[in-house]
């Protein structure tokens, strides 16, 4: 039984064939591939797109959605094995995943980081523990990875760079060697960095030329995430390097994605991780900084702070496609399910 943890576990040809069937629903197919199924999404986190894309997606495909909040409308869980509960959490994950596999076909699940340890929320316990203990194919709505947005991502990109068959299949040679830039931005809050890993993992799944652009190697991303790029490039072409220079990231870029993190070894330190971030400002996306792209394009997950990250001027020109990329969460999610539940 296949999940969609991570598209590590999902080679190209895999993923642009869901990236099809998403175009083919943008279009208008209309197929109930949900028809009698059920689909239970676990938020521990809030969400506006997430959220809404899921819900409504399975409603178009002919399903029913049960939104629960562990820990505020259904019972805080339990995720360490062995241990003796005698702490909040009311239930299991052991039993909670098996019983919605008996209510639902399908599990999704969106759990942060705890940010205290690095080394902890590497091993994305929440949802690791539900792929283990459920019997139901099991979907990631964020965790340390946010492989949903990458393919609304790769869809939103495929559209502005890439041919289309007649059956909405799309020509991914013309991505190969784009230039892409994903850039850390200035946020008062340290974040996730599971967009910026999730964009390592697809830029470098379709053989783009990456740079990742931050601050200082402090804010490099996990050694997990820039490895399976590597591998990614030596199988699908492109290229990888870091840089901490603005101007040079900047230069001839064709795509420029912007996310916020936190510094990973600064995790539950995050006073002292401040200080360091604070200096770094700067790195907001601006007309200036985009105009020496190659008539690149911008985009973001959201949510965003403007003027924080990206000026007001860029989330409101031709070249920024995040919204676009948002209304593609809802399709990607459709070829999603719909590849999950006829396994
Ligand atoms: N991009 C994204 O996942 O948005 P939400 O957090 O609003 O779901």
């Amino acid at each position: 039984m296949k999940h969609f943890i991570s598209t590590a576990d999902w080679n190209q040809t895999e993923l642009q064939a869901l990236l099809n069937l998403a175009t083919q629903f943008k279009q208008g197919l209309n197929e109930k591939t949900l028809k009698g199924k059920s689909v239970a999404l676990l938020f521990f986190n809030p969400s506006l797109r997430t959220r809404t894309s899921f819900e409504l997606g399975t409603w178009q495909l002919g399903g029913h959605a049960i939104v629960l909040e562990p820990g505020k409308s259904s019972w805080p869980l339990e995720f360490e094995f062995g241990s003796t509960m005698d702490s909040i959490a009311e239930e299991h994950v052991i039993e909670a995943a098996r019983v919605l596999s008996r209510y639902c076909d399908l599990i999704c699940i969106r759990a942060f980081p705890e940010f205290e340890c690095w080394q902890d929320d590497r091993q994305d316990k929440v949802i690791n523990s539900f792929a283990r203990h459920a019997t139901v194919p099991v979907v990631n709505m964020e965790t340390i990875t946010h492989p949903c947005q990458e393919l609304a991502h790769m869809q939103t990109i495929q559209e502005k760079f890439c041919q289309f068959s007649s059956k909405g299949a799309a020509d991914i040679q013309s991505l190969k060697n784009k230039k892409y830039v994903l850039t850390w931005t200035y946020h008062p809050k340290a974040l996730n960095t599971a967009v910026a890993n999730s964009s390592l993992l697809i830029a470098s799944k379709f053989g783009m030329d990456i740079t990742l652009l931050c601050p200082t190697n402090e804010y490099l991303l996990d050694e997990r995430f820039i490895a399976h790029a590597k591998n990614n490039i030596k199988q699908y072409g492109g290229s990888f390097q870091v840089s901490h220079d603005i101007d040079e990231s900047y230069e001839n870029a064709d795509i420029v994605y912007a996310k916020s993190w936190g510094a990973l070894p600064y995790f539950g330190n995050w006073d002292e991780e401040k200080k360091i971030r604070d200096q770094y400002k700067h790195f907001i996306v601006n007309e200036e900084k985009m105009a020496k792209t190659n008539n690149g394009l911008f985009s973001h997950c959201l949510p965003l702070r403007r003027n924080i990250k990206a000026t007001d001027a860029v989330m409101d020109s031709d070249y920024c496609i995040a919204i676009d990329e948002a209304e593609n969460r809802l399709h990607v999610q459709k070829a999603i399910m719909t590849r999950l539940i006829s396994q």
